[in-house]
């Protein structure tokens, strides 16, 4: 079975899509462990409902929680084909990206390489966009390197936002559209369809 490891820091609905799609035989995956840096998080709180382990990380030996190391140990012991970070909202540090190249992916509520960058997450990138009056909006699917929200991008989806009253109401709009593009592309990686040429990502 294609195993994955979501990074999550908030309510999770993003990995509700995934297991949902999992359940429904639309998605051949297993979610092997959710992690966060919050203990007490509607994602956490769903990935205990669901019996799926469950961790939090810190940077530095603290009580219960794994550090990065342990948890690179224990995902490799693990064979973790995916990490996904579904509304992760920290950094992950250098050689954990290193030890995972090309295996881990996030997903971005905006069309990058647009209205990205550091304090650019969750409705700051809503209001962002609303604020500069594009048409457009929607979700990327990308690699993470270790420069946020850089790596290459996997897929997209687009969205027309030229009749919103409300950064509100593009979020809303664009959850939608996470929810589709998320469990897509976790899909092509199950079937191996995702490939790196030319300097671009390739569907197969
Ligand atoms: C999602 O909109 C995701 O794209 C965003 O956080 C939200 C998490 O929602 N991530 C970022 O902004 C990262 N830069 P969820 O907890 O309901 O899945």
């Amino acid at each position: 079975m294609f195993k994955l490891a979501v990074f999550v820091s908030g309510r999770g609905s993003n990995l509700k899509a995934i297991v949902s799609q999992i359940k429904s035989g639309n998605l051949t995956a297993e979610v092997a462990a959710v992690v966060s840096n919050k203990g007490n998080c509607g994602a956490i709180e769903f990935a205990k409902k669901e019996n799926i382990s469950a961790y939090v990380v810190s940077e530095n030996k603290e009580g219960t929680k794994k550090t990065y190391k342990e948890l690179l140990e224990l995902f490799k012991q693990q064979n973790i084909n995916l990490i996904v970070l579904a509304g992760f909202l920290k950094k992950i540090p250098n050689d954990f990206v290193k030890a995972f190249q090309d295996k881990i992916i996030n997903i971005h509520p905006a069309l990058l390489p647009s209205f990205s960058g550091k304090g650019m997450y969750g409705i700051n990138v809503h209001r962002a966009v609303f604020n500069s009056s594009v048409k457009v909006s929607g979700a990327t699917v990308h690699f993470v390197d270790e420069v946020y929200d850089n790596g290459k991008i996997i897929d997209q989806i687009c969205i027309n936002i030229s009749d919103v009253n409300s950064p509100e109401e593009i979020a809303e709009k664009v959850l939608k559209a996470e929810h589709e593009l998320l469990p897509r592309v976790i899909s092509n990686f199950v079937h191996n369809k995702i490939k790196l040429k030319n300097n671009r990502v390739y569907l197969s």
